[in-house]
């Protein structure tokens, strides 16, 4: 079954190159992929998905795309055209880090590193954490955290390792252990997003932006939990960051419907029309692949969360995938904002690179960009 749904998935990536003429697909709107000129958080994971393609093909009309990609991250950089959030660990781990990983390409891993030095110049001395979104010190945003940014904490950790300069490593740390103590709750569930005083540091509460309410559990949320903290374990085999992945997995899985795929938030009242979030079960099935390979091999909970991972990836790939279909995205359903009403039924280009992530891993053992192999 794994390898159908990737030679399937594959297939509408390379019809994907034509028809999105160089442009960069963030989410449909019916079907149709909305796309943009490489000015919005999710522009990565395209490049990402190219570069999986061209690693499980190795066909080069995919690395070339793959490439031209990168080309275009490198003038989006120079430009500084909507780089002031934190979600350039995103863009950049999964383009030009990603070309790095793969060709050892010296102008990709220069490219990373100016990225990540952007990344750090959102850190607040005073509040202690990183900045999430708008300009630093703007009055309205200037306070928050979200959990989402432990995906992008990878490419501060990257920079540590390529250039020794510890400060990347001590940020990431730092905002990992924030969002440890300040987003995820007692019992395993998690805040979206947190505000602190932007001077001194001191915690204001937990509130949602894109949740059901703010003290909710966003299924996007919890999943960037599980695999952002099975990552911030690779790199710094910290226990605590392994057992709070662990932890946050539990909740999600046990907190899934019967056919093993997430709606869009757990507190959500269900309903026959409550939405689904696909890409939330896609960013655990890749984060759960993550946690066992971390894993002790005599951890009695392997075998609960390899059961995880099989129901969810074969609930992806037989009721949710574009599987024999003619359509441009890889997996139905899922939600970007549902209660800002922005695509709550649709493609969302994260949901399909994770998806492909996942199968990749299961298939090949490959894996995504987030570190060095
Ligand atoms: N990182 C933004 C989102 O998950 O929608």
């Amino acid at each position: 079954m794994w390898s159908s749904a990737i030679e399937d998935a594959i297939e509408k990536v390379r019809k994907n190159i034509d028809r999105f003429g160089g442009r960069f697909p963030h989410v449909s709107m019916n079907g149709t992929y909305q796309l943009n000129n490489n000015d919005d958080w999710t522009n990565g994971f395209w490049s990402g998905m190219l570069w999986l393609c061209y690693e499980y093909t190795q066909d080069e009309s995919f690395r070339i795309a793959a490439t031209h990609t990168v080309e275009d991250f490198r003038r989006r950089f120079a430009a500084k055209t909507v780089l002031d959030h934190h979600d350039i660990g995103f863009l950049y781990s999964l383009s030009s880090k990603a070309q790095w990983i793969i060709d050892k390409d010296e102008s990709a891993r220069q490219l990373t590193l100016q990225a990540a030095d952007l990344l750090l110049k959102r850190w607040r001395t005073g509040g202690g954490y990183i900045q999430a979104w708008g300009p630093v010190g703007d009055a309205q945003e200037g306070g928050r955290i979200i959990i989402d940014c432990l995906l992008n904490l990878p490419l501060l950790y990257w920079a540590e390792q390529q250039t020794g300069d510890s400060l990347y490593r001590q940020v990431a740390v730092m905002q990992a252990d924030k969002t440890k103590r300040y987003l995820v709750r007692g019992d395993d569930s998690s805040y979206h997003t947190f505000f602190f005083d932007q001077m001194t540091g001191e915690p204001i509460g937990g509130a949602t932006h894109q949740g059901y309410t703010n003290g909710s559990t966003w299924t996007r949320g919890q999943a960037w939990g599980v695999y952002g903290f099975a990552l911030s374990y690779r790199y710094t085999k910290d226990p605590l960051y392994l057992e709070t992945s662990k932890r946050m997995a539990r909740y999600f899985l046990e907190h899934l419907p019967q056919d093993h795929v997430a709606y869009w938030d757990f507190n959500a009242p269900v309903s026959a029309d409550t939405y689904r979030d696909s890409s939330a079960s896609a960013i655990v099935a890749a984060g759960l692949q993550e946690l066992l390979e971390l894993m002790d091999k005599e951890d009695p909970e392997r075998a609960y969360f390899q059961q995880g991972l099989l129901q969810s990836m074969t609930s992806l790939v037989q009721n949710y995938s574009t599987i024999g279909e003619d359509a441009e995205g890889l997996l139905k359903h899922g939600s970007y904002h549902v209660r800002g009403d922005l695509s709550p039924d649709d493609f969302m280009i994260w949901g399909d690179y994770f998806y492909l992530e996942a199968l990749l891993r299961l298939q090949k053992g490959s894996r995504g960009y987030w570190y060095e192999r």
